[in-house]
């Protein structure tokens, strides 16, 4: 326990947990389920749940890894044994819980890293792509294509399966290297760019003609355009966003400091995501309202973001520079999820670091290769109108995150001691943050699992009645 590695600094880990909860998440994926499910109703309703349930529940995965001081399978298993953590006991929970199920629990968390991985990594291939060809168009002066680009890449399916490829290869080479090295160092030194290019985007965007109707379509909630199964998409979407339900944020709470205050860092991750997430709705949604192509579900930011770009009179440069930026904020994401695989197969002594990274990296390339042909050699295959990769990112993030998160955080709440929790909770003893600590143990044993189980009912009933 002694020997392992901690976050050199504090900031160190603000940026590992935000560079793992920021990524494609806020800037690909939120959008287009934003579109999918109306606008304003569900931004809202994704607003509150962030903070209601979202925060809530990434307080009690760091706590449980910190500790623990292990990864997920491990300290999932520690809830179960009566172990001395940290001079405190663990509630002796034999009897209460079965070790079965959080064995499962722990395993399931671990695959969902690696299933999650592999998709993200044909997305991630797609930005090598962009970034490729905003380089060429820098060099050739030829002006940048974003249609040509992406039909290029739709129709070559190994040409994904190569980008993703590298991706993977990157990741693995990264997470080799270790904590501190790795990861602090790579997201540390461009994270300050990325938030002033996303600035400047901001400017660009808020002054296009269509710039009020997509404020509009983003903060005005009309609840009729919401449909049956919205709070999940929503639930689903706060846990893919905020990295809960993986066990990442488990395995990153094993590194923190035994000074750090969780609630207060937990606090600051989510409310940074959500804005991000919220910037990346007001640089998309004014041209895609303002009608210049075909909206197409997840390819939207390829086809807003150079749009955006050209109507700026912002050269191929800027382009590259952004998704450059976008790539190292997909890097750190995929680093989170490769890190939260390998820490487990290192902390279950079934391998060393560099065998676990190239273990775990082989086999989400070969799960990935599925995704990777999606939009050619899978092309024909649809079901209820969803792509392969459609299909895996709902099945993924909207039904397996929501339960693993809710499930894991409903033994963290009954398996850890009350004055355990209350001291890792509590910087000081206020009845503003005792209030907050009944809130917080309040939502993980009764509201958390409440709005999900119904969230699952509504969205059941919707797909039962549609057919
Ligand atoms: N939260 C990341 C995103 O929004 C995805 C992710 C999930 C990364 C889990 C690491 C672990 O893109």
């Amino acid at each position: 326990m002694q020997d392992r590695a901690l976050w050199g600094t504090r900031f160190g880990f603000y940026l590992a947990a935000i560079g793992s909860a920021f990524g494609l998440g806020n800037l690909w994926r939120f959008p287009y389920v934003v579109a999918e499910n109306g606008g304003g109703a569900f931004v809202l309703l994704y607003t509150m749940l962030a903070l209601l349930i979202g925060l809530p529940l990434l307080i009690s995965e760091l706590m449980l890894g910190k500790l623990s001081r292990q990864s997920t399978v491990r300290a999932l298993d520690r809830l179960n044994s009566d172990a001395h953590l940290n001079g405190v006991h663990f509630k002796s929970g034999g009897a209460v819980f079965s070790v079965r199920v959080l064995r499962w629990l722990g395993f399931s968390a671990v695959l969902s890293c690696l299933l999650v991985l592999s998709y993200y990594a044909v997305i991630s291939g797609w930005v090598i792509h962009f970034i490729v060809n905003f380089a060429s168009s820098t060099l050739s002066g030829r002006e940048f294509d974003a249609d040509q680009a992406l039909m290029v890449l739709k129709d070559n399916g190994w040409l994904q399966v190569a980008l993703t490829s590298v991706h993977i290869l990157l990741t693995v080479v990264v997470v080799v290297k270790g904590v501190e090295e790795g990861i602090e160092k790579w997201i540390g030194n461009l994270m300050p760019v990325f938030v002033v290019l996303l600035a400047v985007l901001l400017v660009r965007s808020m002054g296009l003609p269509s710039a009020s109707r997509g404020f509009q379509f983003l903060f005005y909630p009309d609840f009729a355009k919401l449909s049956s199964s919205s709070l999940l998409h929503a639930i689903g979407h706060v846990c893919f966003t905020l990295s809960i339900g993986f066990g990442t944020m488990v395995t990153f709470g094993s590194y923190l400091k035994e000074n750090t205050h969780i609630p207060s860092a937990a606090f600051r991750v989510t409310t940074m995501d959500t804005a991000i997430s919220l910037v990346a709705g007001l640089l998309i949604f004014p041209l895609v309202l303002g009608g210049a192509f075909q909206f197409s579900g997840p390819e939207v930011l390829f086809q807003t973001l150079p749009r955006l770009l050209q109507s700026s009179g912002a050269g191929s440069l800027f382009g590259l520079a952004f998704f450059a930026c976008l790539y190292v904020a997909a890097l750190g994401a995929s680093i989170g999820l490769l890190e939260s695989v390998v820490a487990n197969l290192t902390d279950l002594k079934i391998f060393r670091r560099r065998r676990a990274s190239w273990f775990a990296g082989g086999i989400s390339l070969a799960v990935a290769i599925v995704p990777a042909l999606s939009t050619s050699v899978f092309r024909n295959f649809s079901f209820m109108g969803l792509s392969v990769l459609q299909l895996l990112d709902g099945a993924l993030i909207n039904v397996l995150l929501p339960l693993i998160a809710v499930v894991m955080s409903y033994y963290i709440s009954r398996g850890l001691s009350v004055e355990l929790q209350r001291r890792e909770f509590l910087n000081d003893d206020s009845i503003a943050t005792n209030k907050l600590f009944s809130h917080w143990l309040f939502v993980l044993k009764w509201l958390a699992p409440c709005i999900i189980g119904f969230a699952f009912l509504m969205s059941l009933i919707g797909v039962f009645k549609n057919h």
